[in-house]
């Protein structure tokens, strides 16, 4: 089967569809997705292809009959995850017949490897071809195995329609995938590709359908680095979100992630004049030492990411700021240590992200001499998280007292009492206790007045609830 026409997909009386001329009945999926939100909306998009065959989604892996792991390469501690989950899946196929695939990251580079290396499983995918999925589950239903599919015979532009398969009203777009930059440590450029970006017109159109038809208020435009979107033809990250902004019953706009260097002057003023930008950025700034920065191929010095801070603090003053940082990258001195502590304190993030440096096959780092032993790695790490706690704790006191808007996002149960959970639209978590028990707040806006706020936790009380939309749809 070359393409499968989903028009033509029959229901038959026994509730099978007819694919072509294969039979599918009620079948069930299960999925297990590692790393980055790129990776999360892969996974919603293999889910839209699969429904038609008959798939439903469980949770339960005993009960399924299709396993799908959507890997990630960024650092070895998700390899190992997987490996780990994979080698499992031995037991489970020779209770009952059951297929197994990988698709994702390390299925993109090592697709042939891990055929081999794993006997249970049926094929291996790249990041390239989850809309492909479809063909893919086709051919190994009609009895084919251990194939791996990195690539797809189609032309070279990046055209897509965003596949939404939950009920919440916040999606996420692709707009640009693949990189270009090759940092010395990281995998990305070999598993995803050089950078392709949609057109503006075309997302655009996207959201404006996602919008009026699915109900979707909130979006975040996706990308390895969205800065650089549009740059091959002509367009940009700033033009995007302008046009955007005015499409009616959208309320929030974000982006991530986004490389420094490209930060322009253009996408700064929006961030000022945009209404529907959120108040939130991430920029993961990986080190405070120039000469780390250096090692790492960043192509911009802390003075240059300083001053980028300053103009978009300047631009909005209301701007919440978080970054990326890697410990230990190789050979970093005590001194480099120190000035990524240093960069903490000028930056007043309000969190971030910080990992290990972990050795990438292939990437210009891993061929570094790097004398860096695992628990100075550690060590160092764990430095940068408390210095940062620390700061994170005073720059969320000062959110007490003031009354910020929160999309509700779900309720759990914390020391035995219900709280809702809602996120600003500076991104931070809010969690609220209800007026009445059965009050459903579930995808509300309501106003909340921060009554504390620890470094890792924030309550508020509730102020007023507008229901499902803040400004009336015409
Ligand atoms: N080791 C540790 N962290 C890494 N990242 C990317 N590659 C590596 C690596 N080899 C981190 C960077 C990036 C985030 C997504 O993952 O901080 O911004
Ligand atoms: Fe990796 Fe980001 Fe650098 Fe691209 S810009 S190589 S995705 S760290």
């Amino acid at each position: 089967m070359e393409q499968i026409n989903y028009e033509e997909i029959k229901t038959l009386e026994n509730g099978s569809k007819l694919v072509g001329d294969l039979e599918f009945p009620k079948r069930k999926v299960w999925v297990k997705t590692y790393g980055c939100q790129m990776n999360y909306h892969d996974t919603e998009r293999i889910l839209s292809h699969l429904e038609p065959l008959n798939f439903s989604l469980t949770s339960r892996q005993e009960e399924a009959d299709l396993l799908l792991f959507n890997t990630c390469a960024i650092r070895d501690l998700a390899n190992q995850k997987f490996y780990s989950h994979l080698g499992n899946t031995k037991h489970q196929k020779k209770q009952k017949e059951v297929k197994v695939a990988a698709g994702g990251c390390i299925a993109q580079t090592e697709s042939k490897e891990l055929l081999k290396k794993y006997p249970q499983l049926d094929f291996a995918f790249g990041t390239d071809v989850v809309d492909n999925i479809g063909e893919m589950v086709y051919r190994a239903y009609a009895g084919d195995k251990k194939f791996a599919v990195t690539s797809w015979d189609r032309a070279d532009n990046y055209s897509i329609q965003t596949k939404i398969t939950h009920g919440s009203p916040q999606a996420f777009v692709n707009i640009i995938k693949g990189c270009d930059k090759f940092c010395s440590y990281c995998i990305v450029p070999f598993t995803r590709g050089r950078e392709k970006s949609r057109s503006v017109a075309e997302i655009v159109n996207d959201v404006a359908r996602l919008v009026q038809y699915q109900g979707i208020q909130e979006v975040t435009l996706l990308g390895q680095n969205v800065n650089s979107f549009g740059k091959k033809n002509g367009e940009s990250l700033a033009q995007l979100i302008m046009e955007l902004e005015k499409i009616t019953g959208l309320e929030i706009i974000r982006y991530t992630t986004s490389h420094p260097y490209d930060i322009s002057d253009e996408l700064i003023e929006v961030h000022g004049k945009s209404k529907k930008l959120a108040n939130h950025l991430h920029l993961p700034v990986q080190s405070g030492s120039n000469t780390v920065l250096q090692r790492m191929l960043r192509q911009y010095s802390i003075e240059h990411y300083l001053e980028r801070l300053d103009a978009l603090r300047k631009a909005n003053p209301h701007i919440v700021l978080s970054t990326d940082i890697i410990a230990g990258f190789p050979n970093e001195t005590q001194q480099e240590h120190e000035a990524t502590l240093e960069l903490l304190d000028k930056a007043q993030y309000d969190f971030i992200y910080s990992y290990n440096y972990s050795a990438r096959k292939g990437t210009k780092a891993s061929r570094m001499r790097d004398i860096l032993t695992k628990e100075i790695r550690g060590r160092r790490l764990r430095e940068i998280q408390a210095h940062q706690l620390k700061i994170q704790e005073k720059v969320r006191a000062s959110m007490v007292g003031k009354t910020y808007r929160v999309l509700v996002e779900g309720k759990g149960t914390m020391k035995g009492e219900v709280k809702w959970k809602g996120r600003t639209n500076c991104f931070r978590i809010v969690h609220f206790r209800p007026e009445t028990l059965d009050q459903d707040y579930l995808w509300h806006w309501v106003d909340l007045k921060i009554t504390s706020a620890t470094a890792l936790s924030c309550q508020g009380e509730i102020i007023r609830d507008y229901g499902k939309r803040v400004t009336p749809i015409q």
